[in-house]
């Protein structure tokens, strides 16, 4: 039979009856901190608002503070805590707190005795979701404990289940990483365990693959024989924000390369998958990161630049260095900017380089992947143009102003054959891109749904950092002598230049 002509297997489209989840209590560890205001609830009362939670559906804050179900709602920001905003109020009602201690296996055993109390509550559901919104430290022992309460997923199984969404930093090298895994993996199954990236919840980062794989054109020139080299670039003007005790333990390498960016990455780069289904994606995910060619300790200096910000103007104002934002060392080698080559060994990219760069105190926000591909063979214009003829580039907007464009050379109006460089270029609909926290919205669906195909697998959170422990077990070998080494408002250190001068490539001007 024709494929074509076959039945297709249902799915869930957004707006079907089947797309909204299941009833759920979502059980939030670390209520009281900063991702759950800032992002978490306003994320689920944006899904509200949209008609897309479903009927019985609340919240469980549970952190250390003492604090009632009325003072954990009026946490919440201003501009969606508004008392006469009828459908906050309606929305607010399912939010509930308990105060408890993640090191005490008893406080776990009561949130039980909470949980089942209330499942007689319209808004309580027996299916419970996890979220570890804590700092990273204390994972292991949540986990340890929802399991000594009979919380754990697999215990749960014929009690309503449970599911667990675990945020980053998955460990902080390869062996705290597996460690975690080891330990989730005995209270929850795999297909409960929602390991978050936030950057996947992004629109424009989902596009990647929509760009690449529902369309015919780009796949036959997407390979080594087209592309010269990919770069990627997640470059922040924000500082650490008041973060330095975390920051002081990750630095750019492990806060942003581990994950956003080797996700991106990892996105450019796979083979299509067989089947637009978790495993299928995540598979071709992992295979990816298997191929790249470890950077080795005794490398670091050919492959690898690190940078630290220093003090100075920033937009106009006078800004701390990184050194003397709070709770840093004053002599703090930790890098707020890192650039990094890699290569991945396989048919499609040998040779390529994929150049990644990220760092703090960046003139501007913008994250993007370019493409740049290999010039023209022949340069048949060269005698009638001034122009340098400039090789195409596909440029991929993830933020802000989200878009696609591609770059090529066309004739200058007018008498003689003088090229110019010019850009088709397409941009998202601000409306659909312009909630910047649509990302967790996203991604706590899809966790409510059980649809993983947006968190990172057991074996690619490993795999990645496999990646990074060689990295960093050579800067440690060899501390850097010169930072701070950029100052804020510049685009990081010179050094980060002469990574691709070295190939006769140049960072694209942003
Ligand atoms: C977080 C990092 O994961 O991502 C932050 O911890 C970084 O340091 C942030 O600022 C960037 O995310 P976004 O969505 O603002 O690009």
């Amino acid at each position: 039979m024709n494929p074509d002509q076959m039945t297709p297997a249902p799915i869930h489209r957004e707006g079907s009856p089947e797309f909204i989840p299941d009833p759920c209590t979502l059980v939030i560890f670390g209520a009281s901190g900063d991702l759950t205001k800032r992002k978490l609830i306003p994320a689920l009362f944006s899904l509200f608002q949209q008609g897309l939670l479903p009927k019985t559906f609340s919240v469980v804050g549970f952190a250390r503070t003492p604090m009632s179900h009325e003072a954990f709602r009026k946490r919440f920001p201003v501009q969606i805590n508004s008392e006469f905003d009828p459908e906050w109020r309606s929305f607010s009602d399912r939010l509930f707190y308990f105060s408890g201690d993640f090191k005490e296996e008893n406080d776990f055993r009561n949130l039980s005795q909470f949980l089942e109390g209330k499942e007689k509550l319209p808004a309580f559901s027996s299916n419970l979701l996890f979220y570890l919104a804590t700092p990273p430290s204390v994972y292991p022992k949540i986990i340890e404990n929802l399991e000594r309460a009979g919380l754990s997923g697999k215990q749960r199984e014929s009690k309503g289940g449970a599911r667990i969404i675990i945020e980053k930093p998955f460990g902080r090298d390869l062996k705290s990483a597996a460690s975690l895994n080891r330990l989730s993996g005995q209270a929850f199954h795999e297909n409960q365990i929602f390991r978050i990236d936030h950057y996947l919840g992004k629109e424009t980062v989902q596009n990647i693959l929509a760009l690449r794989f529902a369309n015919g054109i780009f796949e036959p020139i997407w390979n080594r024989q087209y592309i010269d080299h990919v770069q990627i670039t997640v470059a922040e003007g924000l500082g650490i924000e008041g973060r330095g005790a975390y920051y002081e333990e990750a630095g750019a390498l492990r806060d942003v390369v581990q994950n956003h960016m080797l996700q991106l990455l990892t996105l450019v780069a796979m083979e299509p998958p067989v089947a637009l289904d978790a495993d299928a994606i995540r598979d071709e995910k992992v295979k990816v990161w298997r191929a790249i060619r470890p950077i080795q300790p005794n490398e670091v200096n050919q492959y690898t630049v690190r940078g630290q910000y220093g003090p100075g103007p920033f937009h106009g104002q006078e800004i701390k260095g990184y050194r003397q934002e709070e709770k840093v060392h004053p002599n703090s080698t930790v890098e707020t900017y890192v650039a990094v080559q890699f290569f991945i060994d396989n048919w499609r990219w040998s040779q390529v380089p994929f150049y990644l760069r990220t760092g703090k105190r960046l003139p501007r926000r913008v994250t993007e992947v370019a493409i740049q591909f290999k010039r023209a063979p022949h340069l048949l214009f060269r005698r009638f143009s001034d122009h340098t003829q400039q090789p195409n580039l596909l440029l991929l907007r993830i933020q802000p102003d989200e878009g696609i464009s591609l770059q090529f050379e066309a004739k200058h109006p007018g008498p003689g054959i003088q090229l110019k460089s010019e850009t088709l270029d397409f941009r998202f609909n601000p409306r659909a891109v312009v909630n910047k926290d649509s990302a967790y919205e996203r991604l706590l669906l899809d966790a409510m749904r059980g649809d993983q195909t947006l968190f990172t697998r057991r074996d690619g959170i490993e795999e990645a950092w496999t990646l990074i422990d060689p990295i960093i077990e050579g800067w440690e070998k060899d501390p850097p002598k010169d930072l701070p080494n950029y100052k804020a408002e510049t685009w990081g250190p010179r050094a980060a230049d002469g990574l691709l001068s070295k190939n006769g490539h140049q960072w694209r001007q942003l």
